[in-house]
């Protein structure tokens, strides 16, 4: 091979080993985003300080018991949240406000008798629209969870949307990350210790569909390392933080 065509051969290979590095360095890996996580880990003091009875997982594998009871204040009009986080809830809302964001509650606390009226409903919705009853119970429990298996029903959960979101809208969509109220809440939640916690393209880890609108408290510390890696709350509860 003549030096000349070794200097380009040489060169393609560089510029493409450079090319494959950014793909990396801008889309890493889910491993690669939770050992970044892991590696920014401050000491247990720091954490026990940062309300770690927040940070759990509620899901199928993981239901509330069924004798579980949360005390509760209100949030936002007759609202509730578990009184532990609500005042960091309400300074989200005041914060937001402050920059002319209004965050209007639509649900927090539900109890399990609610949780299950909303899933019967919905189902019931499905199937006059044409669903077979097994094809609209599994695709409601993919939006509403089952009574004890919601982050509702332990008031850690806020879902929100703008003030006159019903005047376009007779659902709740993923229209809802096209708002000025989702830009902020994706900036800022994490400060007050929520996340996004149904986030895209992780149906298959969390359950549920994406829901921009849902936000679960999980303490600022866990919600600015959740938010950091993009990942679902499973990942990071799985590993021994
Ligand atoms: N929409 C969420 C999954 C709930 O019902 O808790
Ligand atoms: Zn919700």
């Amino acid at each position: 091979m003549k030096p000349q065509a070794i200097v380009w051969v040489t060169l393609i290979f560089y510029l493409l080993f450079i090319g494959v590095r950014f793909v990396f360095m801008m889309y890493p890996a889910d491993s690669v985003k939770l050992r970044m996580a892991q590696e920014s880990t401050p000491s247990a003091s720091e954490r026990r300080a940062d309300n770690l009875w927040a940070y759990y997982l509620i899901n199928e594998e993981n239901p509330l018991r069924t004798d579980f009871t949360v005390g509760l204040e209100k949030v936002q009009g007759d609202f509730m949240l578990d009184e532990r986080c609500v005042d960091y809830a309400k300074q989200m809302i005041e914060d937001a406000a402050a920059e002319g964001i209004i965050l209007t509650v639509v649900s927090a606390y539900r109890s399990v008798q609610k949780q299950q009226e909303n899933l019967d409903n919905y189902i019931k919705r499905l199937m006059n629209e044409g669903y077979t009853s097994k094809e609209a119970k599994a695709r409601a429990e993919k939006e509403i969870a089952r009574p004890y298996i919601s982050e509702h029903n332990a008031g850690l959960a806020l879902d929100i949307l703008t003030p006159d979101w019903w005047d376009s809208h007779d659902d709740i969509t993923a229209d809802f990350e096209n708002t000025e109220q989702f830009r902020w809440l994706s900036e800022n939640a994490h400060k007050y210790g929520f996340i996004m916690r149904y986030p895209k393209e992780y149906e298959d880890v969390t359950g549920y569909i994406y829901e921009p609108w849902h936000y679960r408290f999980v303490g600022v510390y866990y919600a600015g390392k959740i938010k950091e890696s993009g990942l679902p709350l499973e990942y990071f509860y799985k590993t021994n933080f």
